[in-house]
């Protein structure tokens, strides 16, 4: 079984990873962000040297969208300048990289779903940091993965399918933008897709994984509520111009998972399907 390097496995998708880590026997290690910052070059660089894996699966980034927009230094420092460090550390140590990245390197203005050769324009400092990772990662290791995955959501930290979880758990009414479509992630469907790309090692690159299907943020808040029993008449469509979000959302940015697919990687599930499977874990989490 190959050596794994995990870094961010406390987040949404790290945590999955995590665990299908250990169910699957994987020899691992997961340091926290404060056994290993991953912004300091040397120390990313023991780690690899001394543990010596033969993948590092990257789920650590800045993932405050807003924040990013005052704090942009310090989202580079994590999204662009620690993922080229990990280039470096990879070459040097001769490991193979699973990168993740996100719609949010597009406009939002395709009617059609995004390719892995779709033109970038981040409209967010967020997108710009991201993308800045994922050109600095291919550059100094051409052999790395990249996958770009949209609307995460799972049982652990903070997403939008908890946070509405928990105001329909309550029957708290919920204002939520519908001029914004998507497709939303289960972390655990990503989870096992990161799993399948170590085991197929298709050609390196660009890949997009997001769930089959796509909804607006309106219609995803009102199947959490159907979910836990509430009436999803406590959920009101409004526009993203009423609300005073700093940083600019992608209206659009459903991802094509032909390429995914062409490689035989892990299956795409419906995001019903999927919101359906994980919601009595996330309910129990809330209770
Ligand atoms: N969330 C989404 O909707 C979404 C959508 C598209 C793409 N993505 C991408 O998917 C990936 C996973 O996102 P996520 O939502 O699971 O992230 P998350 O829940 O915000 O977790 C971020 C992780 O990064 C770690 N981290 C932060 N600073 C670090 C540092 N200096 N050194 C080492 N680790 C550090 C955090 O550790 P601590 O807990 O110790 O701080 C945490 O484990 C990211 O690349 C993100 O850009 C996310």
């Amino acid at each position: 079984m190959e050596r794994i390097l995990l870094l961010g496995g406390s987040g949404i998708l790290g945590s999955e990873v995590l665990s299908h880590l250990q169910s699957e026997n994987f020899e691992y290690v997961a340091p926290t962000s404060t056994d290993l910052d991953i912004t300091n070059r040397d120390q990313l660089l023991r780690v690899v040297s001394e543990f010596k894996p033969a993948w590092i699966i990257n789920c650590a980034a800045w993932t405050n969208v807003d924040g990013a927009e005052s704090c942009f230094e310090e989202a580079r420092e994590l999204n662009a300048i620690a993922v080229e460090s990990l280039g470096i550390a990879a070459d040097l140590f001769e490991c193979k990289v699973i990168h993740i990245s996100t719609d949010y390197v597009f406009a939002g203005d395709s009617s059609e779903p995004y390719l892995e050769t779709s033109r970038v324009q981040p409209l967010n400092k967020y997108g710009e940091s991201k993308l800045q990772g994922e050109s600095a990662l291919l550059t100094v290791l051409p052999s790395a993965y990249v996958i770009r995955t949209s609307w995460l959501y799972g049982t652990s930290g903070k997403n939008f399918v908890k946070t509405i979880a928990g105001k329909a758990l309550q029957s708290e009414e919920s204002r939520v933008v519908d001029d914004q479509v998507g497709s939303p992630t289960s972390a655990r469907d990503l989870a096992i897709g990161i799993l399948s790309v170590i085991k197929k090692q298709p050609e390196p690159g660009i890949y997009n994984y997001s769930n089959r299907g796509s909804c607006s943020w309106f219609e995803l808040a009102q199947k959490v509520y159907e979910t836990v029993g509430a009436d999803n008449g406590l959920v009101h469509p409004i526009s993203s111009g009423s609300l005073s979000f700093i940083a600019k959302r992608p209206k659009y940015s459903l991802l094509s998972k032909e390429k995914w697919l062409s490689a035989g990687l892990s299956e795409v599930p419906n995001w019903e399907y999927s919101l359906q499977l994980i919601m009595p874990e996330i309910i129990s989490e809330l209770q």
